[in-house]
């Protein structure tokens, strides 16, 4: 980026901020906004690490709290490999990523970044790295190849390894149950869409909750539903590939039922554990000063973020959104009595995952107000990962936080020298921290971060083009080449801080 649009972008940003600050934050939350928004341009790609030099003077050093739990995340799809091996069935995305023209050259899970093999080399790496706690997701189809029946013994085990030698290297298990890769079978009798999906999601659960026993102390039930809805069912560019908004919503109301009944049977185990969603969640502003932007931005936010939120924590789903669905959309129809009660079954914490904010016109299309990172959907705004926070705790209560996933992909090489500099993402986690540690400061009870991604891996769709791992990964080879934001990251994790 040249000087001149760096410059012109952080009077944008400054702009913005302003605009921000009036647009529903407190007085002192918008101040802190403002300041903070100047830092927002230091973290594109290829920004130096220490920040651009307009942005103002460096903060003092930031400590955060105590026993603060600093991880890195993963998915099973993602990074696994290994798909043909240990009675593993097929899921929606085996299918999908082998479907001419659906992913980026083709490219599918099949090898990965083989961890399936690699488990215990790369626990050493999260050891060498100092990570507290590291995220990752069971594979279904490992489980219950088809999606029912008894569990499969093999499959169990990989993840009791897991577990096993993240405890011995005094790392913290966080596991997801649903990272997307639903059994084949499963969609077949269709899918989310199919009200006893929600069924074999529950029993799923159930069967890793007692093969894996009380020794994960965090677990996380279905992944950012949203993404599941929108990019599986709305635009299709996500497994199973559909384009049908009556379906989507119906899907959404099905999602939402069983993270409730997983909820409820961690809590029939008796395990002392604890468990919540996770939840991608987009700060929606308005694109500029209209009553219709503010209309636009309110309803979007019903979608993006309320419809998802709102069920889990105060029992019903948002009024407007029904309302703006139709009393004969599908997903309206197939309520229940009971479903929300079951969807609102009292969790023990909210997973955060924060990427980009959204900015709404009158006429409720998205525009672009910050750079983006080479994720066209990725706004680079640190601000958004304050105000999202901050907006949970005040509208939801004080319940702990932890972020799931926070992160940056960039164009990264391996050098000549054999090193990885990602500069750009250095200052992109830099400045993300500092914003989640002013809402610490202004009351947030977040406990944990994980920064996505632990590897490179198959980023979905976009395959293995996009990187975004803290950990070069050589698919050629399988070497793991920690990039330099890991050598920073290390830093973070020793000081508690930065
Ligand atoms: C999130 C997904 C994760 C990864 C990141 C970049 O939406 O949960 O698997 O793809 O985006």
């Amino acid at each position: 980026m040249s000087i001149l649009t760096r410059r012109r972008l952080l009077r944008d940003a400054a702009l913005s901020a302003t605009a921000t600050a009036g647009a529903g934050l407190s007085a002192a939350a918008g101040g802190a906004g403002l300041a903070a928004a100047t830092g927002v341009l230091t973290a594109g790609c290829d920004s130096p690490p220490g920040g651009d030099p307009t942005a103002g003077p460096a903060p003092d050093r930031l400590r955060f709290p105590r026993d603060f739990g600093w991880g890195a995340a993963t998915s099973a799809y993602q990074i696994e490999g290994a798909a043909k091996e240990d009675g593993r069935g097929e899921s929606v995305w085996d299918t999908f990523s082998h479907t001419p023209g659906r992913t980026r050259n083709g490219d599918t899970g099949d090898v990965a970044a083989d961890h399936y093999h690699r488990w215990a080399d790369d626990l050493d790496l999260m050891r060498d790295l100092g990570l507290g706690s590291y995220r990752f997701s069971v594979s279904w189809p490992r489980i219950q190849a088809d999606g029912t029946g008894k569990p499969n013994q093999r499959g169990l085990d990989f993840y009791k390894r897991l577990v096993d030698g993240l405890h011995e290297r005094g790392i913290a298990p966080m596991v997801t149950l649903f990272h997307w890769d639903l059994p084949q079978a499963l969609q077949d009798a269709g899918g989310w869409e199919n009200r006893d999906t929600v069924h074999r999601f529950a029993d799923y659960a159930d069967a890793v909750f007692r093969g894996l026993g009380d020794r994960v102390p965090v677990w996380l039930t279905v992944n950012e539903p949203k993404t599941v809805v929108q990019n599986g069912y709305l635009w299709g560019h996500h497994a199973p590939g559909r384009q049908d908004p009556d379906a989507a919503y119906l899907v959404a109301h099905h999602l939402q039922l069983a993270h409730g009944l997983a909820v409820r049977a961690l809590r029939a185990t008796g395990h002392d554990t604890r468990i919540g969603p996770a939840l991608n969640l987009h700060p929606c502003y308005p694109a500029d000063d209209s009553p219709a932007a503010a209309a636009a931005a309110k309803l979007h936010d019903g979608y993006e973020n309320r419809l998802y939120l709102d069920p889990i924590f105060t029992g019903a789903y948002p009024a407007d959104v029904l309302a703006h669905l139709g009393p004969d959309s599908r997903m309206v129809r197939a309520i229940r009595d009971g479903d929300l009660a079951t969807i609102a079954t009292p969790v023990d914490l909210l997973a955060v995952q924060y990427y980009t904010p959204l900015y709404l016109t009158g006429d409720r299309n998205t525009v672009t107000r910050w750079p983006t990172s080479e994720a066209d959907w990725q706004q680079i705004y640190p601000q958004g990962m304050y105000d999202i926070l901050t907006r949970v705790t005040r509208d939801y209560g004080p319940v702990p936080i932890t972020v799931t996933e926070n992160g940056l992909p960039c164009p990264d090489t391996l050098g000549p020298d054999g090193t990885v500099d990602d500069a750009g993402r250095i200052a992109f986690l830099r400045d993300h921290f500092t914003a989640a540690h002013r809402a610490i400061a202004d009351g947030v009870p977040l406990e944990s971060y994980h920064v996505w991604s632990l590897l490179d891996n198959f980023e979905w769709a976009e395959g293995y083009d996009q990187r975004w791992g803290l950990v070069y990964v050589d698919y050629p080879t399988q070497r793991r080449i920690p990039k330099a934001s890991a050598h920073w990251y290390r830093q973070v994790i020793r000081d508690n801080g930065l």
